[in-house]
């Protein structure tokens, strides 16, 4: 009896301590500038949650102060709901010049009821072309979902609520250029791109539905030194390996909602996939 509320005692403790640290590292007054669109940036609730608009004449964005080399960072986004169809929420790190590397999670909208896809890629030294797109196995627009990168020198994840779907190995070993000198800002903007998201630009974004809105809350960034994660065990993202249950996650999510694998098109690489696609899987 007096063990089980000891615990209890110590769990509320730890549920407080890490109340505190979650509010105090998301204020978005304190880690982001609004940089684009005017009034269609926002930030409410004290910093708390910060909204993205899109009408006819302009979208909006923000970025962070901060620039990150390496580390986990956390974002829960609540997508544009209703007929989103030609809006994409595009949500990256990035750093500067020619030569930039970038980490990409894009949203291409949908019309009511339809999926939105989940758009990924990763660029090293000025060089992309590495996407992979995805289906959500849950609606985006109706619920705030945590959007993930964690960034390592041996390897990038991607992952949504935890779960891994993607991972982007370090191959420099085999002359394939990773990000791991330039620091990355992170970036957030809504912007209309109906000549292309939308079923390759069929479907037109319905201006009476305007303004289309995104809503950003619970960000949070952690230094490379603490990275760990819930999911799967620290040793296993140091051993450069997800563990079995983070491989079990990544290879269901591959299987029941990947819709494009740059390394399985042939078509678009007649001298043959990219290397870092040879590697064993994922
Ligand atoms: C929209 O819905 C259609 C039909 O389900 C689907 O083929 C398409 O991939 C979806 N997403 C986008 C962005 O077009």
């Amino acid at each position: 009896m007096a063990y089980s509320i000891g615990i209890n005692s110590m769990l509320i403790g730890v549920m407080i301590i890490s109340s505190l640290v979650a509010t105090c590292s998301a204020n978005f007054n304190q880690d982001f500038d609004l940089t684009w669109g005017d009034h269609r940036a926002k930030i409410f609730n004290g910093g708390q949650l910060l909204s993205l608009s899109l009408d006819k004449t302009s979208g909006s964005g923000f970025q962070s102060k901060k620039e990150y080399l390496f580390g986990r960072i956390d974002m829960q986004l609540k997508l544009v709901a209703g007929n989103s169809a030609g809006t994409v929420t595009a949500y990256y790190l990035s750093s500067q010049g020619p030569t930039h590397d970038e980490i990409d999670f894009e949203f291409l909208g949908n019309v009511s009821g339809d999926p939105y896809i989940l758009h990924t890629n990763v660029f090293s030294q000025g060089k992309g072309n590495r996407e992979q797109q995805f289906y959500l196995w849950f609606d985006p627009t109706k619920n705030f979902h945590t959007y993930s990168i964690i960034w390592k020198p041996q390897h990038i994840i991607f992952l949504v609520d935890n779960t891994p779907i993607r991972i982007f190995k370090n191959a420099e070993s085999i002359g394939i250029p990773f990000p791991k000198n330039q620091p990355m800002r992170i970036y957030s903007s809504l912007w209309n791109a109906d000549d292309w998201a939308t079923r390759g630009g069929l479907v037109k974004t319905d201006w009476s539905k305007a303004p289309f809105t995104a809503y950003y809350r619970n960000f949070k960034a952690t230094e490379l030194s603490s990275v760990s994660s819930t999911s799967f065990s620290d040793s296993a993202l140091q051993s450069n390996e997800l563990d079995a249950y983070g491989r079990r996650r990544l290879r269901w999510v591959q299987k029941y909602f990947m819709i494009y694998n740059y390394c399985n098109d042939l078509k678009r690489f007649p001298e043959g996939i990219p290397a870092e696609c040879k590697r064993p899987r994922f």
